[in-house]
């Protein structure tokens, strides 16, 4: 096949420039799967999609693989090292002669924004970002999804991030801002805090669409009744981190069953991980395995919102909810499976 013949593709390089409306249908769309009520119909028959990961992974990579095996396509694993790129190839000379032979191409590295855009330099095989150094935004998708099937709506939840302003917090704050009455409150360490750019374009986005996304430093000044508190791993993809001392300053970040405490709703407060998780740092084994930890779940709907991400990257004209606003906006209550 031609790259003329393809059809053709969209790509989720950020959830910045993804649009309120494509969010809104990926999350519940993800929602749908995770009711086991679709997706056995092989929608990527006939499609090649390559995963590349150059860093290290246990859910998005597996995710991925198993969501486009069960939605039909076929797949090429790429490790660190496997393509020219290693050995000195351009990025756009590689996703040049990849959309030959690609419908998608999956990618996990370390490197900035601009990387996946270089990817994306072509429009016959779409470029998924499983991670860059700057944004999480297919994490974002499951822990939104994994939050909508929890409380059956989205629109007055809030969540409360505590710990560093990674790419997982990034886009958790592009997520948040485009849900209408949603509200995000990031408390990180001084000096570990969001990037501005980042926070003034989450600012431009919650302006637009009527949601909140605060963030201050002052771990002891914490929100209450909060619907979500969210953690991550300190030392984002392992990274150790150079400044002395930076151990310290991340203790009271810590998730402890007293801060569950503090912040949570009579009605139930559930915490959120996007894991790996380092116990008795970034959280305390009680609220990782505890009543209001949904990390678990969470995890699964990484695979849910992969299969989403890859529908809507690869049937741009398909019509994938019919009531997606519906469901983002108002009550609804779905049928979980815990498999
Ligand atoms: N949360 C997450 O991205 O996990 P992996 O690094 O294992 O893919």
């Amino acid at each position: 096949m031609t790259q003329e013949e393809k059809t053709p593709v969209r790509h989720l390089l950020s959830l910045s420039e993804l649009g309120a409306e494509s969010l809104s249908q990926l999350i519940a769309r993800s929602v749908e799967f995770a009711s086991a009520r679709t997706g056995e119909d092989a929608p990527l028959k006939g499609k090649y999609i390559g995963i590349y990961f150059s860093k290290s992974s246990t859910r998005t990579r597996t995710s991925f693989t198993v969501g486009a095996m069960r939605l039909g396509a076929r797949i090429v694993s790429f490790g660190p090292g496997d393509l020219q790129l290693s050995t000195g190839e351009t990025i756009e000379d590689t996703a040049r002669i990849l959309s030959g032979y690609l419908d998608a191409l999956v990618v996990r590295t370390n490197e900035t924004q601009a990387e996946m855009d270089a990817l994306a330099s072509q429009d016959a095989m779409a470029i998924v970002n499983a991670m860059s150094a700057e944004e999480h935004p297919t994490q974002a998708i499951a822990d939104l999804s994994t939050l909508l099937e929890k409380f059956g709506r989205l629109d007055d939840l809030h969540v409360l991030y505590v710990g560093e302003g990674n790419n997982t917090a990034s886009a958790l704050a592009y997520a948040v801002a485009q849900v209408p009455g949603m509200k995000l409150t990031l408390v990180t360490p001084k000096g570990y805090g969001l990037k501005d750019r980042t926070l003034e374009e989450a600012a431009n986005l919650a302006q637009l669409h009527g949601s909140v996304v605060e963030h201050h430093h002052r771990i002891e000044r914490l929100p209450s009744s909060v619907d979500a508190v969210y953690a991550t791993r300190w030392q984002t993809m392992g990274a150790p981190k150079s400044d002395p001392g930076w151990e310290k300053i991340f203790e009271p970040f810590c998730v402890t069953p007293e801060m569950m405490a503090k912040v949570s709703k009579d009605s139930g407060t559930v915490f959120l991980h996007d894991l790996p998780a380092v116990r008795g740092a970034d959280v305390l084994d009680q609220v990782l395995d505890g009543p209001q930890s949904l990390a678990w779940r969470q995890a699964r709907h990484k695979l849910y919102s992969a299969m989403a991400v890859l529908e809507w990257c690869l049937t741009p004209k398909a019509v994938l909810v019919h009531d997606a606003h519906q469901k983002m906006g108002q009550a609804h209550s779905f049928q979980q499976t815990h498999r």
